[in-house]
């Protein structure tokens, strides 16, 4: 199977669509009927296919049943450039001619056409998992209680930020562990944030005349549990480490005991990166992009390898996504570390899908994958691993390795910083593994379309819908081998 391309040479040619085209119209009308559940009748030579409740998920499965009735493949674009039936009839039976919209010209790969014909879903993801009023109405709340855990926790290393003269220089409180420089250079931008301490030159850190906000953050994070209910579990996770920061600075307490030791902790844990009202809505945008792609393909069995697979909090939205859609496939579900496996295969012992369709294997995608995995997955999907490699071009190029021609890379990842996590993750020695040009480890779309396409992936996209003034985060970035 190849993903990459619609063409004319997969089906007949242009001048054969002109003659198509004066008899398509009774067949895209009942696909329009069937698809948008109207009368045939209804659907007038220059009715608006908006007016029709056509929307661009929909246009796909109208043009596939067009497609296989007639035998010949139609541009992807076809719905995006047209509004009505009269202007489809026009533009294919004008073939080549129409403002280069033509059979030919449509060897855009499919992957990339896709992703942007799904783009308006997802303000409706966001707000179906509950984050579309994050930044204005979570957001500035989780940020207070983030910087009370700061000013608490530098208190009781003996730096009280509330003594502190305005134009004092600050240094880093006695007793912090050297390997935790760079998280402390961060707790210092998050209090620079929060407007009590500013830089100067460069490095220098100096209290401004802000007064420190006194709530406990006690009292913060069950305000915030209350209001915030959705977050409740989110918060909670932060709520581990958070009051222990002081501690795990110094070594006195050790965050992957608290994090990981747990069975409640690995429970918060699992329970961020599969129902977090954020993480929802990425999987479930990553999950409809997967389904509209495969969707389109026949019975051929789809490989797929998710990498750093962990908890499986994305692998549970693909799995149920390809069972429900009927998809043929063999999941290869990986992680540099076997112990996420005994829980993952409990997890999907039972599905209704063909047995041994998930397999679980070792793989650390920061060295050269195994012979066997080299060129054979027609997608391969990572959530929140890539980051934590030393180098983003040097993963993303092993990544490329596992791909088939024609396949993709489906990627999600933080767009921007959100402080909790540096109060959580960044206390694993994983946060602060880079060694490439980043200043943190969360990397923007830009830095993530440089090392992509550095790694020698074509077409890389991700969305720049805006939901509640920011852009989706995490991002789901596709990257394709052609
Ligand atoms: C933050 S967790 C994400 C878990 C998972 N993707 C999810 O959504 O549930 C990161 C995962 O990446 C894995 N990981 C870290 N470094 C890796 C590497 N070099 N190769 C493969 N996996 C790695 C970790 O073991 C961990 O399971």
């Amino acid at each position: 199977m190849t993903l990459s391309v619609i063409s004319p040479s997969h089906g007949k040619d242009v001048e054969q669509s002109n003659t198509i085209a004066i008899e398509l119209l009774p067949t895209f009308r009942s696909a329009i009927s069937s698809e948008a559940g109207i009368n045939s009748g209804d659907v007038g030579l220059n009715t608006p296919f908006a007016d029709l409740g056509i929307d661009p998920f929909m246009t796909f499965s109208i043009l596939e049943i067009v497609q296989q009735r007639i035998g010949v493949e139609l541009p992807a674009s076809l719905f995006r450039d047209c509004n009505n039936l009269s202007e489809i009839q026009k533009t294919l039976g004008h073939g080549a001619d129409v403002n280069g919209h033509s059979l030919r010209s449509s060897n855009r790969p499919l992957v990339e056409e896709i992703y942007r014909e799904s783009e308006h879903l997802v303000g409706r993801f966001a707000a179906e998992a509950g984050v579309d009023d994050f930044w204005t109405k979570v957001y500035p709340s989780q940020k207070q209680l983030v910087l009370a855990y700061i000013v608490e926790a530098f208190a009781q290393l003996g730096c009280f930020l509330d003594n502190e003269a305005p134009g004092t220089v600050l240094s880093t409180p006695s007793g912090i562990l050297a390997k935790h420089g760079r998280l402390v250079n961060t707790l210092f931008d998050i209090l620079a944030d929060g407007g009590l301490v500013e830089r100067r030159n460069g490095n220098q850190v100096v209290r401004t005349s802000q007064p420190v906000d006194s709530t406990p953050s006690v009292v913060l994070f069950e305000r915030l549990i209350q209001s915030r209910p959705l977050h409740a579990k989110t918060h909670r996770l932060l709520n581990i480490t958070g009051p222990r920061l002081s501690e795990c600075l110094t070594g006195a307490a050790d965050p992957i005991k608290l994090l990981f030791g747990r069975s409640t902790s690995r429970d918060l844990l699992e329970e961020f990166y599969t129902n977090a009202p954020m993480s929802v809505a990425a999987s479930k945008h990553l999950s409809a992009l997967f389904r509209r792609i495969f969707s389109i393909k026949g019975d051929e069995c789809i490989e797929i390898l998710e990498i750093g697979a962990g908890f499986g909090g994305t692998t549970k939205f693909v799995l149920d996504m390809l069972v429900d859609a009927g998809i043929p496939f063999k999941y290869t579900f990986t992680d540099v570390s076997p112990s996420f496996f005994k829980e993952a295969k409990n997890r999907y012992a039972n599905i209704p899908a063909a047995a041994g369709c998930v397999v679980y294997d070792v793989l650390d995608i920061e060295k050269t994958p195994p012979e066997k995995f080299l060129g054979r997955f027609h997608a391969v999907l990572s959530t929140n691993c890539i980051h934590a490699t030393k180098d983003l071009t040097v993963s993303s190029t092993n990544a490329r390795k596992l791909l088939r021609d024609g396949g993709f890379f489906a990627l999600t990842e933080f767009r921007t910083r959100l402080y909790w996590l540096d109060l959580v993750f960044g206390l694993l020695d994983g946060w602060w593994l880079f060694k490439d040009d980043r200043k943190h480890c969360i990397a923007d779309e830009s830095f993530w379309k440089t090392s992509l396409e550095a790694s020698g992936f074509s077409h890389v996209v991700w969305s720049e819908a805006i939901v509640d003034g920011q852009k989706p985060n995490p991002q789901v970035y596709f990257a394709c081998t052609e």
